[in-house]
């Protein structure tokens, strides 16, 4: 299940020089990604005392301390965040655990910022401007060597811990973007090729796919199965919307037990949703992604340019979602400029993955609103779009939730659709999610604080559900 991708299932250790932040932006990683914080410093002066005292007693037996206290932070089993003193990688010995039982996320910060954030703190070796620009030079060899990653901010930390990077110009790029010497195959939505052309070299073997949800067929999936003849050691670079790398996906966790992959996503639904997480899948006859594989790529490169060519129904698909994202944030992340909003939205999606990767729990939060929409399309035989569903999935979900739904009016302007109301309920009854006879919903206590799992008495829910139904 690609279950050593980035931070999956290991520690996200922070590091860096003081005054980067690790222990603010710790605090949030831990919160978001629903992990155990442990800050080394705050737990060296929990049981030890003030870091002043122990420096005045000598600096060997802080970093005798500080080498403890991190080596029984790493070795717990349940994955945490662990945020590093800025000193602590002058020891071997947690070099080598952090390499074992961490991914180590480098959290950078400019030598002017950080001495204006700690200057007038009592910090031992903050005491002189010149000292302190000295050591950060020095340190700086260690933090590059060991971590995995570098970020600049808690949402580079969080995509960090999922491979996730923002690239501009990588479609056109992209043989630089997957340097190296093993093959690749790409696999590309057709239209998508049309319109970008991907760069590639000799390495590349290129599959072209139809383009969007046509692609998510069980024969589309046997040709590539057929097509791909690579080793195991190969890499699969998908590139197009959700439909593409969900088959191409789905492929990757298939075709010789599992290739690793790579996804370029070239939609607004694919930058802030479908392209991270892992969940693949392609669909039958008798309903959408219903058979399916958690593969997660270990690389999700996210182009901004590329979404200058998406037609306006399909940017509506994505805006959807990124209010979806929001209202589950508790930010108005839609109110930000393109590129930062797509940062956003992907930043809050790894956190959610990492926190419950194979959706035991929580990820089920990502459906708010997608219940009622599955039912909608469905009934409609998929003539409602995405989007539009999910604009009035969301109405239903603040409605039952009893939140305003201001937001969702103004931004995705939601109309009742003409379904069959017989039908779209049986296929809410029908969804995925729902179990034992009964529907479970994703609600809102209030925006940033969604719960899963809510049952309420059918009535309620089939009048919800008739609101978004015009006679
Ligand atoms: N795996 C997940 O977690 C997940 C999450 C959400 C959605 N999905 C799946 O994603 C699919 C929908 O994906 P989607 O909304 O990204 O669209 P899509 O992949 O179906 O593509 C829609 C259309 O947009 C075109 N297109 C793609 N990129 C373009 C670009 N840059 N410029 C112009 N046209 C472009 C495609 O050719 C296609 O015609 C659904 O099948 C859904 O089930 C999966």
């Amino acid at each position: 299940v690609g279950s050593q991708v980035g931070a999956l299932n290991r520690h996200i250790a922070l590091i860096g020089f003081m005054g980067a932040g690790k222990t603010t932006v710790g605090r949030e990683v831990a919160r978001l990604t629903e992990r155990l914080f442990v800050d080394v410093d705050e737990e060296i002066v929990a049981r030890h005392g003030p870091i002043p005292d122990l420096f005045e007693a000598g600096e060997p037996g802080f970093r005798r301390i500080e080498e403890r206290v991190v080596a029984e932070a790493l070795v717990a089993r349940e994955p945490r965040v662990v945020a590093l003193g800025g000193g602590a990688l002058g020891s071997e010995a947690t070099r080598r655990l952090l390499r074992e039982t961490a991914f180590t996320i480098l959290l950078s910060v400019e030598v002017e910022e950080a001495w204006r954030r700690v200057r007038a703190s009592d910090r031992p070796l903050a005491q002189s401007e010149d000292a302190f620009r000295r050591l950060y030079e020095a340190r700086q060899p260690d933090y590059r060597e060991t971590a995995d990653a570098v970020a600049h901010d808690l949402d580079g930390v969080l995509l960090a811990a999922l491979r996730v990077e923002v690239r501009s110009r990588a479609v056109r790029g992209l043989s630089d973007v997957l340097p190296g010497e093993r093959s690749v195959a790409l696999v590309v939505d057709e239209h998508v090729a049309d319109l970008h052309r991907p760069s590639v070299d000799e390495r590349f073997s290129v599959h072209l796919v139809p383009r969007g949800e046509r692609a998510k067929t069980t024969a589309v999936a046997e040709r590539l199965w057929r097509d791909l003849r690579v080793e195991r050691d190969a890499l699969l670079a998908v590139l197009g919307g959700g439909s593409t790398t969900d088959v191409a996906g789905f492929v990757a966790a298939t075709y010789l037990r599992g290739v690793c992959w790579v996804a370029v996503p070239t939609t607004l639904v694919g930058q802030v949703d479908a392209a991270i997480g892992g969940k693949t899948g392609i669909d039958l006859p008798e309903g959408k992604n219903l058979v399916g594989a958690f593969h997660v790529p270990v690389g999700v490169v996210l182009d901004p340019g590329v979404l200058g060519t998406l037609p306006e129904n399909e940017r509506r698909n994505g805006l959807a979602e990124v209010v979806k994202t929001g209202l589950l944030a508790g930010r108005p992340l839609w109110d930000l400029p393109e590129e930062e909003m797509v940062r956003a939205c992907a930043a809050f999606k790894c956190a959610v993955v990492i926190s419950d990767p194979l959706e035991h729990g929580r990820r089920a939060i990502l459906n708010l609103g997608h219940t009622f929409a599955h039912a909608l399309e469905a009934s409609s035989d998929y003539t409602v779009s995405h989007g539009d569903a999910v604009a009035l999935g969301l109405l239903a979900a603040l409605r039952l939730s009893g939140q305003p739904t201001d937001v969702v009016a103004e931004l995705l302007r939601p109309e009742p659709v003409r379904v069959d109301r017989e039908r779209a309920w049986a296929a809410l009854g029908r969804d995925k999610k729902a179990t034992g006879g009964r529907t479970r919903l994703v609600l809102l206590r209030r925006p940033g604080e969604p719960e899963y799992g809510v049952e309420l008495p059918d009535g309620d829910v089939r009048a919800a559900l008739n609101e978004l139904i015009r006679q």
